[in-house]
């Protein structure tokens, strides 16, 4: 440890710049995220595996991006999805062996691209061989310390803490503490305030914390060495308990982090944090921020699509988001990347039951694709899959199957996904006749897909529009229609105007000082920008997008 310490303070002196403390290709970096039990079925049992993935890589690769993140692949007992590791070595046998995981992730350095595995940094299943030994009565055993044995409740727990305190008749204790579901024991990396009278609040640096910790650098090594080229990292701000401003856990993957970028500068690790000001400063390279407050009222815990920014009743405001968004950007800008997604695994999709018509998708889709930091698409976001309410709860998803619905990819049985027999299909497919297919989107040249592919492709063609452009919004918070923000470098200059509402609109920004403009990409080329010296123009048809390059 004192090594990394050094070489971390190292690096401090010379003074830590993106280039040099993140891997190069971050800079361009465009992720595809896949949850591979539903994107493609190699072997005709119904469920999605890695020779499947590695057979759509045209595909994948014709999009635009350059990276993928594949949800959990090791051997799991499947009551969350992956999330409840038995074996963090070993890919389970649904989706392949270790081998075809390297012949996948070699087949995508042939092409040029990265590969990044999900890392549930916090917890395993209680399936797992460590839980297993841990839940003797003998305390000396390799694992005994992995996890955390309370042996009674005490009576001053907050009511979420009282909720990870799973009963159990285990000869080991007569508590442990999980993270998730109860399936899901949090391995033991200390906590942050030892309380004495607590005999299973070990420090971080006690020897089982210290244990769990290496165990964690074997994994990483484990895998980096087969050629993945680094992790998402799961609950990345839940691993030190009863630390509340999130210190100890900084400290520990600052260490780990500084470990990680010696060993593999190429490397990169992903936070789902949703705290960038905490993650980067931990030494991750990218975080998320939740759009949620921007795009959709389920996040918010609301049904009605009211006051939503993206929505065409136009009545939504994005002080909030700005706010917000300008603080996390603001504050990490020379430190890593945010991440705006289009969605994930965990929450419904951006076509659902509040946004339905494709002309707001694609309007949605030119903000996303057009922020700084790294762009994340979730499989099928390209072509507009939309979240199915009420899909049967399958291993653990709840709700969330409705967003894990298998790739459409054409017309034929199972829309592709899978020649097994539709009953046995992982979750059941979009029902509906009409739902968007790649084939039937590759043949428009209107399509979602298409507009995606050419979004990314004038984002890669562009630094100013890229991962590391500036970014500065131009329009008044208190008018939020249209939203008109500028990306730029020393070189170009964009202008992107957003009007989700279903209301033709216009605003007034300050004059760039600029010769000429031009549209260059959006929904309709009826969005137009005017300049003048007392300040320019910009007028937007409704539902509509579109990106001027400023000369
Ligand atoms: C976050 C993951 O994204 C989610 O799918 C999982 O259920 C929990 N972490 C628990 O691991």
């Amino acid at each position: 440890m004192r090594k990394t310490f050094t070489l971390g303070l190292g690096l401090l002196l010379i003074g830590v710049s993106i280039g040099q403390k993140h891997p190069d290709w971050v800079k361009k970096a465009i992720f595809y995220q896949i949850y591979p039990s539903s994107f493609q079925d190699n072997d005709g049992d119904g469920i999605g595996d890695l020779k499947g993935i590695q057979s759509r890589l045209d595909y994948i690769q014709s999009l635009g991006v350059n990276a993928i993140w594949l949800n959990p692949v090791f051997k799991s007992a499947f009551k969350d999805g992956g999330y409840d590791v038995i074996d963090f070595y070993q890919v389970d046998p649904r989706f392949g062996t270790n081998s075809t995981l390297v012949a996948l992730a070699r087949e995508i350095h042939r092409r040029g691209m990265h590969i990044v595995l999900d890392l549930v940094a916090g917890h395993s299943s209680n399936q797992s061989a460590w839980f297993k030994e841990s839940m003797e009565a003998d305390t000396n055993l390799q694992y005994s310390n992995y996890y955390i044995w309370p042996n009674f409740k005490p009576s001053d727990l907050t009511p979420q803490e009282s909720t990870r305190w799973v009963e159990t008749n285990a000869p080991r204790g007569k508590y442990y503490v999980k993270n998730f579901y109860d399936v899901q024991p949090a391995l033991n990396y200390g906590f942050a305030n030892p309380n004495p009278n607590h005999p299973w609040e070990q420090s971080v640096d006690a020897p089982g914390p210290q244990a769990v910790r290496r165990e964690l650098q074997g994994i990483i090594t484990f895998w980096l060495e087969k050629g993945i080229d680094g992790f998402r990292v799961d609950l990345a701000a839940s691993l030190v308990k009863n630390d509340p401003d999130k210190k100890a856990t900084i400290a520990l993957w600052k260490n780990l982090n500084q470990w990680f970028d010696e060993k593999f500068p190429q490397g990169v690790l992903i936070a789902e944090w949703f705290n960038p000001k905490q993650s980067l400063e931990a030494g991750f390279d990218i975080d998320f921020l939740r759009t949620g407050r921007l795009t959709s009222a389920y996040e918010r815990g609301q049904k009605a699509a009211a006051k939503v920014y993206f929505s065409k009743l136009g009545e939504g405001s994005i002080s909030d988001w700005v706010s917000y968004f300008k603080d996390q950007y603001e504050s990490t800008i020379n430190k890593g990347y945010v991440s705006l997604p289009t969605g994930n695994h965990d929450s419904p999709r951006m076509m659902n039951e509040e946004r339905k018509d494709p002309a707001e998708a694609k309007v949605l889709l030119t903000f996303l694709l057009t922020q700084p930091g790294v762009p994340f698409i979730y499989y099928g976001d390209e072509i507009g899959m939309r979240y199915i309410p009420n899909s049967p709860d399958v291993e653990g998803s709840h709700a969330r199957s409705g967003t894990r619905t298998p790739m459409q990819w054409d017309g034929t049985k199972n829309a592709g996904f899978s020649s097994a027999d539709t009953s046995r299909i992982y979750i059941p497919e979009d029902p509906d006749p009409k739902r968007p297919t790649v084939t039937k989107e590759e043949k428009e040249p209107g399509s979602q897909l298409n507009y995606v592919r050419a979004l990314l492709k004038l984002r890669g063609s562009s630094n100013a529009l890229g991962n590391l452009g500036g970014w500065q919004l131009l329009s008044d918070t208190t008018q939020p229609y249209p939203m008109i923000y500028l990306r730029s470098n020393d070189i170009e200059k964009y202008v992107i105007a957003i009007n989700p509402s279903g209301k033709p609109v216009q605003a007034k920004i300050a004059s760039l000082q600029r010769k000429k403009t031009a549209y260059v990409l959006g929904t309709t080329d009826k969005c137009r920008y005017k300049m003048s010296n007392e300040g320019d123009m910009i007028i937007m048809p409704a539902i509509s997008a579109a990106i001027f390059r400023i000369e």
